[in-house]
């Protein structure tokens, strides 16, 4: 391994690569840090330093309570932001609550919309808080929940019976992308309405709901969109269906006319009904800086650039010797790199103690290496795989 070598190819590509300025819209703690974890959490955008400032100081100091009337409708106004990005127009996006919750609420609604089901559908390896709500809402409305047969994938089950689905776009250990238009269209078939999480998708991969005849998504704002630490998800419903939506998470945020105390639940027009309660709007805020950054560069321009870290990345895993279970065709995969070592939480700690790479430990053996396309740098990637064979060699 010429190391040298390496890192100034690295170092030539971030000289001319177009997003490049974009890394300096963002707090660098330290230039010599390489951080690949913004699929856990995104870096933070200068822009939400000073917009929180300015929204502690002049909307919640000087304008008190009277700053609610531009912070009612936050979470649908920043879900029209949020919406090109995943192909979504005006009115099918709310960012509320956590991913987890909206989960939750969309398995309720699409599991009323199907009264004569019998069960709900996850893959056992799917993200935990995914396998949990399924499991949790199936147990609330007495149906069963089906898994793929053992080595089969989701696409092998017949899904005659079923509400739902609850499935990743981009699978947090490999990488690998779902079928997205041939899932919802089986699914559809069988009555079925698949619930995308986009969490590692979003900010990272191009995404078009409505071109793949999506009903419902969730994902986060916290890692590849850069919206904060316990930044709010959000939630899609398809326009046309959010009206026919009911859940049993109902708050007066959901109420179409809020403020009329005494009126019975009467939902809001469209996606607005999965509002629940008072939104925190200091995190809204955040989110809103970092989405602004990703729809300002287009979902597009984001995805290509993913694409040319990850197969840079990838390049280096041949020539360096490294071993991964991330996809090498670049349209099956995300913005993600997992490379399989059975000492791979030791080496991650090893990363960030010797090598200053922060990278992420995933069960039972993969260091995860997240590149997000508007703060990684070529060379962050190439120091990581240098650190990685380093700390292989010294373990052989
Ligand atoms: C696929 C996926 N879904 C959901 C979540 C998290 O949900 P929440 O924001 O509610 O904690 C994560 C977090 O890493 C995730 O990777």
């Amino acid at each position: 391994m010429d190391a040298e070598e390496l890192l100034d190819e690295a170092a030539a590509r971030d000289a001319t690569h177009p997003l490049a300025g974009y890394r300096d819209r963002f707090v660098i703690p330290d230039p010599d840090l390489s951080y690949l974890d913004g699929n856990s959490l995104g870096m933070t955008p200068r822009a939400t330093v000073h917009r929180i400032h300015e929204v502690m100081n002049d909307e919640w100091a000087d304008g008190l309570i009277r700053s609610w009337t531009k912070w009612l409708d936050l979470p649908l106004v920043v879900g029209n932001e949020l919406a090109p990005l995943i192909g979504a127009n005006d009115g099918e996006v709310v960012v509320h609550d956590s991913t987890t919750i909206n989960v939750h609420q969309l398995l309720h609604a699409a599991v009323a919309l199907r009264p004569d089901a019998t069960h709900l559908v996850v893959d056992p390896g799917e993200f935990p808080t995914d396998r949990y709500a399924v499991a949790a809402v199936a147990a609330q409305h007495g149906l069963g929940v089906r898994t793929p047969p053992p080595g089969g994938t989701l696409d092998d089950l017949d899904l005659t019976g079923c509400a739902a689905v609850v499935r990743s776009l981009v699978d947090y250990r490999t990488a690998r992308i779902a079928d997205l238009v041939g899932a919802t269209a089986r699914a559809a078939d069988h009555g079925a309405i698949v619930i995308w999480d986009l969490s590692h998708a979003v900010g990272a991969i191009g995404v078009d709901l409505p071109a793949a005849g999506v009903d419902m998504a969730v994902g986060c704002t916290y890692k590849f969109l850069n919206g904060g630490p316990g930044a709010p998800g959000f939630s899609f419903v398809r326009a046309g269906l959010a009206d026919q939506i009911d859940h049993p998470l109902r708050g007066w945020f959901g109420q179409h006319d809020q403020f009329d105390m005494d009126a019975e639940w009467q939902p809001k027009h469209g996606v607005g009904r999965l509002m629940i309660g008072t939104p925190g709007i200091l995190g809204l805020e955040a989110a809103r800086c970092g989405i602004a950054i990703s729809a300002e560069v287009g979902a597009e321009r984001l995805a290509a650039t993913s694409t040319e870290l990850t197969s840079f990345g990838l390049d280096l895993v041949d020539r360096l010797g490294l071993v991964t279970v991330t996809p090498r065709d670049a349209s099956q995969r995300g913005a993600h790199i997992a490379i399989q070592h059975p000492a791979a939480d030791d080496i991650t700690t090893a990363l960030a103690q010797r090598h200053r790479v922060i990278a992420d430990y995933r069960r039972p053996n993969l260091v995860r290496l997240g590149c997000s396309p508007l703060t990684t740098r070529f060379t962050d990637i190439a120091r990581a795989m240098i650190a990685l064979r380093t700390e292989i060699d010294q373990r052989a």
